[in-house]
Formats: C-alpha cells, sequence, structure tokens
C-alpha cells in the first residue's frame, strides 16, 4: 500500500458500527494494518496506561505497597478469569506463558501407573514437545474430516481404551479449528478421564467455560492484554490430589493452584491484564464471540478466489483464525515478509512446527479482531494478488 492507500485503509474505522469503532479509536493508531491477534492482540489506551501507572506506582509507593494497593483489583482478575473459564478463583494462578502453565500443570497433576494422553492431530507442535518431555506418550483422538474431534469415535475410545488424560485446543494456532470442548468435557465427565484444555487461542475469542479440569492460556491474544502473563486454571476437585511442593515463606492460606505462581512476576503485566478483562466484560463477552465468528466469516468470503491462495476450512467455523494455502508454489514467509514490507499488512506464516502432525507445508494466517472491515480485506486481496 502507499502511505496515501495505508491511511485510507486505517481510516476506514469510520465505517465500523459501534462498539467495534470505539475498541479502534481506544487503541493507538496503528502503523500496519494489523491481522495477527492470534500472535498478541493490540491492547487499549486503558490497558497500557494501567500497566505504566502500575510501573510508575513501584518507583512512589515501593514496589511491594504497589502490589498492596494493586491487590483488589488482582483479586477481580482471578475471580473473573475463573469465570470466563469455568473454574473457581482459587484454582487460577498466573504464569509468565501458555507454555509454562502447561509446564506447571505437568510437573502437578497427579500421574499414577500408566501416562497417555490423547490428542488430535491438528495439535500445537510445541504442547506435543512438552509431552514427550513428560513422559506421556501419545494416543491419536479420532477426528472427523475437518479435524474436529469425532464425538462417537470420542466415546468409544473412553470407554474401551480410554487414554490417562485427555487434551484439547480449543481453537487451532494455525488454521480455523474449532473443538466441541462442552461435549468433550461432559463425555470425559461421564467416564471419569480428565480433560486438559488449551484455551490460548480461544480466551476472549470463543467462549470457555466449559467445565474442563484443567484449563491454559495466555492474557495477550485475544483479550489484548499485556506480553508476558499467562494463565493456569484447574478445577476444584482436583486441587487435593496435585502434588505440590509449598515454599515456608508461603503462607498456609495462599490455595494450592496458586502455590503453582512464580514468586516474582511483572505485576504490571497483571494489572494491565485486569483492566483488558474489565474491557471485554464491559462490551459483552458473548456479543465479542460473536463479532469475532462474524470477522473470520466476512475474511473468508473476502478471500476466496483471491488468485494463487485457497481458503483452508472454507465452511462456518465459528472463529477469526483463517489461514490460506499458497497453490502457485508461493513461498509463505516471503510472502509475509512482503506484506508487512511492502504493504504494511501483519500476517503469520504457520509453519509446519505449529501442528507436525497435520501441516506438511506453511499456511499463511490472518487473525483480524473485532475491527474488521472491508477496506483491510480488499487491501489484502490486492496485495495478495499482486505477489
Ligand atoms: C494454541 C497455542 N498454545 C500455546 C501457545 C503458546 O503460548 P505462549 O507463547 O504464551 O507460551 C500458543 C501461542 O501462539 C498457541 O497458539
Amino acid at each position: 500500500l502507499s502511505t496515501h492507500e495505508l491511511r485510507a485503509v486505517l481510516a476506514s474505522t469510520d465505517t465500523l458500527p459501534e462498539p467495534w469503532r470505539g475498541w479502534a479509536r481506544q487503541r493507538p493508531t496503528p502503523e500496519v494494518v494489523h491481522l495477527d491477534s492470534a500472535a498478541a492482540g493490540r491492547s487499549s489506551r486503558s490497558v497500557l496506561h494501567a500497566a505504566a501507572e502500575h510501573a510508575i506506582a513501584e518507583a512512589r509507593w515501593g514496589a511491594y505497597v504497589a502490589a498492596e494497593h494493586a491487590a483488589p483489583g488482582l483479586a477481580r482478575l482471578r475471580a473473573d478469569v475463573g469465570q470466563l473459564l469455568g473454574i473457581a478463583a482459587d484454582g487460577v494462578a498466573w504464569t509468565d506463558s501458555a507454555r509454562t502453565s502447561l509446564a506447571r500443570l505437568l510437573s502437578a497433576w497427579p500421574f499414577e501407573g500408566s501416562r497417555t494422553i490423547g490428542v488430535l492431530d491438528s495439535e500445537w507442535g510445541p504442547n506435543l514437545e512438552a509431552f514427550q518431555a513428560g513422559g506421556l506418550s501419545l494416543v491419536a483422538l479420532p477426528a472427523d474430516g475437518f479435524g474436529r474431534l469425532d464425538l462417537d469415535a470420542f466415546e468409544r475410545l473412553l470407554k474401551t481404551a480410554p487414554p490417562t488424560v485427555i487434551h484439547l485446543t480449543q481453537v487451532a494456532a494455525h488454521r480455523g479449528l474449532v473443538q466441541p470442548i462442552a461435549s468433550a468435557a461432559a463425555l470425559c465427565r461421564e467416564h471419569g478421564v480428565p480433560l486438559w484444555v488449551d484455551a490460548s487461542q480461544a480466551l476472549g475469542h470463543v467462549d470457555t467455560g466449559h467445565g474442563a479440569d484443567a484449563v491454559y492460556a495466555t492474557g495477550r491474544k485475544w483479550l489484548g492484554g499485556p506480553r508476558g502473563v499467562g494463565i493456569l486454571a484447574i478445577a476444584e476437585p482436583r486441587w487435593a490430589q496435585l502434588s505440590i511442593r509449598r515454599p515456608a515463606l508461603l503462607g498456609d492460606d495462599v490455595p494450592p493452584v496458586q502455590a503453582l505462581e512464580s514468586s516474582e512476576a511483572n505485576l504490571a503485566g497483571r494489572v494491565g491484564l485486569a483492566e483488558a478483562v474489565q474491557e471485554h466484560l464491559l462490551l459483552g463477552p458473548v456479543r465479542v464471540w460473536r463479532r469475532l465468528a462474524e470477522v473470520g466469516q466476512l475474511a473468508r468470503d473476502a478471500l476466496a478466489g483471491t488468485p494463487g491462495w485457497e481458503v483452508v476450512d472454507d465452511f462456518a467455523q465459528q472463529c477469526a483464525v483463517v489461514a490460506l494455502r499458497p497453490i502457485a508454489g508461493q513461498d509463505v514467509a516471503k510472502t509475509r515478509r512482503r506484506l508487512l514490507d511492502e504493504h504494511r499488512i501483519l500476517t503469520t506464516a504457520s509453519l509446519p512446527a505449529r501442528a507436525p502432525r497435520e501441516l506438511a507445508a506453511p499456511l499463511l494466517r490472518l487473525s483480524p479482531h473485532v475491527d474488521c472491515r472491508p477496506a483491510v480485506l480488499e487491501a489484502l486481496v490486492a496485495a495478495l494478488a499482486a505477489g
């Protein structure tokens, strides 16, 4: 895009209906057409301000006094995130990333005897590495033709040869794939098999309150929280069995799951996340989920027929992760670079390591947020066609 064209695309937020126009206006003016919420969303000015104010308060009051001042807001954050994940506030712990949350979960889970974990072929690559490093053997879960959990075959597996744990990534990172978590959780409960859910791409994007035994995520993607705040939530019936070493310095009143938190952390990030979650709740989670589903469909429709590219999963997926497959021999990493350098359009190259059991070749990923609009998609289509 020329500077002039880019300005026109960015100014087209005026065409958005409320509350999405307000959502866009609450954020610093972008330098790029941002289609990368699945990597990290854009924080609002209030989120950035809250985080900065906390850092300043640390220098003015002393860090631990500032932490005391922030405590009520952070307690509310725990309760709000717990509610979004369907788990009581005391079962919510903060970490620095989803990956760390999974590592803590693996270290605390009371495995006895066999250690197998059921996963779909679409599973996020680094999770597979973590399972293997944790001594878990993978068991393939049955999927339909699109990669969604096949619930009938899943129930048969739970009846006949259940893995020790089931793991589902609710929204895949590399393409628009949403798993039927509510139904899976109900089946797991019925058959007494624990369910873990990676909600990194799901929190703030789709309904995550489905009663899994453990859920982990990050605040920086669809909620638009600061970087460096991860979440681990474990359901109450599992607390007593967790294998947790309680440091002597930790008070007896600290709930067991919170003993998994690191003793030191960037509190400003959590304070920023508290603001992001308040904004999400104020907009109304259901309204945001619906809007993101609509945005995903808008993007799939606009991109259908783009010369040289094919929309992956060209059917109604209720999410805003959209993947394009190159069908004219394009190098996806180079395309991503060209879109950014020449057109100021930010996307992701989904390399096979993100889903090694499924992806044989890279895909181009777009993950627009609620401020997506036709002018943005037209610019993207034109930029792709120019390659
Ligand atoms: C599905 C999924 N799981 C886990 C992660 C890892 O998150 P983090 O970078 O916070 O460890 C990501 C990040 O992109 C992801 O998409």
